[in-house]
């Protein structure tokens, strides 16, 4: 089976909805019902060493809330978990997004380098997302890079 790292799962959908992954999914708190296919792990992602090698390892939304000079320090060993071939697909808000406070940007070269240094060719992408239950229109960030 294949496998996929979770950072950051919040209410375990995505996770849960991974059938085909055996998913290790972790968060700060558990939120949700793990499906029998994935494992969840309580703590802090940067603070973890995971073992083995991941076929899909993603973060939705999340790793905006860490401080950059966490993210510089340790992503880089999570990233190394990647098999060859495997995808990193990270969304997050893009720098347009104004209603976000307390978060690091992730739309900056800075981070873009980190990817393309530690996994490989990054392909960036950018939605708008109209949100009825706000009534307030997100501004996407979707980053994606396979393992070369
Ligand atoms: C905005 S929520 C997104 C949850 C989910 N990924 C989603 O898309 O619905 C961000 C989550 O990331 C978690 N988080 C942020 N930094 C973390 C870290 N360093 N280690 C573990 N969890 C973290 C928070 O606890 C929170 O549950």
């Amino acid at each position: 089976m294949k496998t996929a790292l979770d950072l950051g799962c919040g209410d375990l959908k995505e996770a849960n909805s991974l059938t085909e992954y055996h998913v290790i999914a972790v968060d700060r708190k558990i939120e949700g019902v793990p499906l029998p296919h994935v494992t969840f792990i309580e703590g802090d992602y940067f603070d973890m060493e995971f073992k083995g090698e991941f076929d899909l390892i993603y973060s939705d939304y999340s790793i905006c809330f860490n401080r950059r000079e966490r993210i510089e320090e340790n992503f880089p060993r999570i990233l190394s978990l990647l098999r060859q071939g495997g995808i990193l697909i990270i969304r997050d808000f893009s720098s347009e997004e104004k209603v976000v406070q307390k978060r690091t940007n992730l739309d900056e070269e800075w981070f873009f380098e980190l990817l393309r240094k530690n996994v490989g060719t990054l392909k960036i992408e950018r939605k708008e997302v109209y949100e009825e239950n706000h009534k307030h229109t997100h501004h996407l960030l979707i980053m994606t890079c396979q393992k070369v």
